[in-house]
């Protein structure tokens, strides 16, 4: 008999092909998350979910299908499931690492020189007729060759962030739970800095960590307030790393100068007072939003399911003391 899955998303139809070789699919066709009241009817008696960052993979979800094995999230970032609910069902959690480093590591640096070089707010007054002359001290921005960016998190995204600042003779200052080993700092060209030297060094600090109870609101108001005013601030990681109502207010009280957003605290809801301001350009939540990228997640988001509902070993599991645990 052919397992049962939920696939949540709307994904290409070969992929979809592919999985009904060996499932019964269901499948979200529509560019919008499932209803949290459809997704728990759609689950039960499911063996596996493909599931989104924007569903909620909770106990309550996990207990509606006794069968449920494997789910497989289409993210690198996981904080959407309840890892240790599944580890004690015994249902294996899959993600999609290294896939995705390139992509959003290209949009955190293009979050950068957008915010520095005012690319959004000058499009805008171009567009609205605001440009009506040439002028020396017209339309001034901030350089980004030879700055100093700041890295919170230093894994593979916030590596490949430093490899681009790199090529902009910047200098790069990381803060990591664990100091690289000294041959990496140097080949990387990144100087170890306490959390708050970074802040009050950095031009740019661009946040890569994912979202736990340690990094959730890791940049507020006491953060912001010690950033040098002429920074910017960058997220690409996950909204709650920073307080969005702290970040309105240094942003109208030109506390920083500017920021760059892919990620916000409340998706896709924007914190009041953000939209109105032209120092912050806002994206959504697209890093990893690039045809190849999201091709090759969704093709390892596939083969991490049907790996797992096979008994097999899927190449990037969350929680591999589930599958030790099968096999003792
Ligand atoms: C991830 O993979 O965690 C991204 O945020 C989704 O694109």
């Amino acid at each position: 008999m052919k397992h049962k899955i939920l696939v949540s998303g709307h994904l290409t139809d070969d992929i979809l092909s592919l999985l009904a070789q060996e499932c019964d699919v269901r499948a979200n066709g529509e560019d919008r998350p499932m209803e949290r009241a459809d997704l728990l009817e759609a689950v039960a008696g499911v063996d596996g979910v493909l599931s989104m960052i924007t569903d909620a993979v909770d106990a309550e979800l996990m207990d509606r299908s006794p069968r449920l094995r494997v789910v497989s999230n289409m993210a690198v970032g996981y904080n959407n499931i309840d890892v240790a609910a599944a580890t004690a069902r015994g249902i294996v959690v899959t993600n999609t690492p290294g896939i995705l480093t390139e992509a959003t590591a290209e949009l955190a640096f293009a979050l950068v020189l957008a915010s520095a070089r005012r690319v959004a707010d000058l499009d805008r007054r171009t567009r609205a007729g605001e440009w009506t002359c040439w002028a020396p001290l017209l339309f001034l921005s901030r350089e980004v060759s030879g700055k100093t960016l700041g890295v919170i998190g230093l894994g593979r995204i916030g590596k490949a962030v430093a490899r681009r600042a790199k090529a902009f003779g910047m200098e790069v200052l990381y803060h990591n739970r664990a100091r690289l080993d000294a041959g990496e700092e140097r080949d990387l060209d990144v100087e170890y800095a306490e959390f708050d030297e970074l802040l009050q060094c950095a031009d740019f600090v661009s946040l890569h960590v994912p979202l736990s109870g340690e990094t959730r609101h890791l940049i507020g108001r006491r953060e912001l307030g010690i950033m040098k005013p002429t920074s910017y601030l960058i997220n690409t990681s996950r909204g709650p790393v920073v307080d969005e109502a702290a970040l309105v207010e240094a942003l109208r009280d030109r506390r920083i100068e500017g920021a760059g957003l892919d990620v916000y605290e409340h998706e896709p809801l924007l914190t009041p007072g953000l939209t109105a301001l032209d120092n912050v350009v806002l994206m959504p939540h697209v890093g990893s939003a690039t045809v190849e990228t999201r091709m090759k997640m969704v093709r390892m988001a596939a083969d991490n399911l049907l790996a797992g509902l096979r008994g097999e070993r899927p190449v990037h599991v969350v929680n591999p003391e589930v599958l030790t645990r099968r096999r003792g």
